[in-house]
């Protein structure tokens, strides 16, 4: 099928590394002009290389300033506004795995609401007023498994990508008829490179695989494995998103799309 990618303009947030990388590398590979987003300006111009990107933006999206900058970046490579916004930077940013709800402290609170909620809300209050004015836009939110079936660890996370959830469906909901959708995708566990040099560096091999890796972690019940049997890659994300910025999925919106291999146990 075509989905109708070629040529389209599009800004996908931390795809310097992980998840945002192959989300990145999909879109390139569908024929967008893509500009690769990260605050390491050496690993976003080496994947930017790799994939023949329009171009890198650089810069923090928990502050005002600097997603000003990364906006004005993006469009300067992109040569117009951007069409396609994947807001994907993000992770917890205070780390917190061993704390309960009422330890962690207030500023670690709000330092993932910053990381992961508002950060997409800048982002959308620079980009959607174009793409409402030109009739055509896609935002799609990198959310989480934990902001619908949260831990008892890691609340800091997990309530910012709740929040992002939420501002997905008003959002989409403000936006009628302007042909502009906003939806989120929600990884469970993805097998990035983060999680695989942990590993690596756990068991004390640098040639275990991305399977081996998993495997041991979950016979250790780091993790379990979902019902799919293993965990997500990039690609599995990738997939859904490049079918939600295409012009074809003007049909679907304020949705959230769970890639979890069946981790949560849901009924929608
Ligand atoms: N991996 C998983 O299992 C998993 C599960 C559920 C949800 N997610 C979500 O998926 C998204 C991507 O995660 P990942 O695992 O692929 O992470 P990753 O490999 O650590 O990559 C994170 C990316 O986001 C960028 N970034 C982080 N905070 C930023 C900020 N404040 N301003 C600008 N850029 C920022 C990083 O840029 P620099 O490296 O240049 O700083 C990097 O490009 C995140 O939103 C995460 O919450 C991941």
């Amino acid at each position: 099928m075509d989905l109708q990618l070629k040529g389209r303009r599009a800004l996908v947030t931390g795809s310097s590394s992980g998840i945002g990388e192959g989300i990145a590398r999909m879109l390139a590979g569908e024929g967008c002009a893509v500009v690769v987003h990260g605050r390491n300006r050496e690993r976003a111009e080496k994947v930017a290389a790799d994939i023949k990107a329009a171009g890198v933006a650089i810069g923090d999206l928990s502050t005002d300033e600097g997603t000003a900058s990364v906006h004005d970046q993006a469009r300067a490579a992109l040569g117009g506004n951007i069409e396609i916004l994947i807001n994907n930077a993000g992770g917890s940013s205070t780390g917190n795995t061993t704390k309960s709800p009422i330890e962690i402290s207030i500023e670690d609170y709000v330092s993932n609401y910053h990381a992961n909620a508002l950060s997409s809300v800048r982002l959308c209050r620079l980009a959607v007023p174009d793409m409402v004015a030109a009739k055509f836009g896609r935002v799609i939110n990198v959310s989480s498994a934990v902001a619908v079936q949260p831990n008892n660890l890691g609340a800091d996370y997990s309530g910012a990508k709740s929040a992002l959830n939420n501002f997905t469906v008003s959002l989409a909901g403000s936006l009628k008829g302007v042909g502009v959708t906003v939806n989120t995708v929600s990884p469970g566990v993805i097998a990035v490179d983060g999680l695989v040099r942990f590993g690596r560096k756990k068991y004390g091999n640098e040639n275990l695989t991305v399977e081996e890796v998993t495997q041991r972690l979950a016979a250790e019940k780091v993790f379990d494995l979902p019902p799919a049997g293993r965990l997500g890659l990039p690609e599995d994300l990738a997939l859904i998103i490049c079918t939600l910025a295409s012009p074809r999925s003007g049909f679907v919106t304020g949705a959230n799309y769970r890639v979890d291999g069946g981790l949560v146990r849901g009924l929608n």
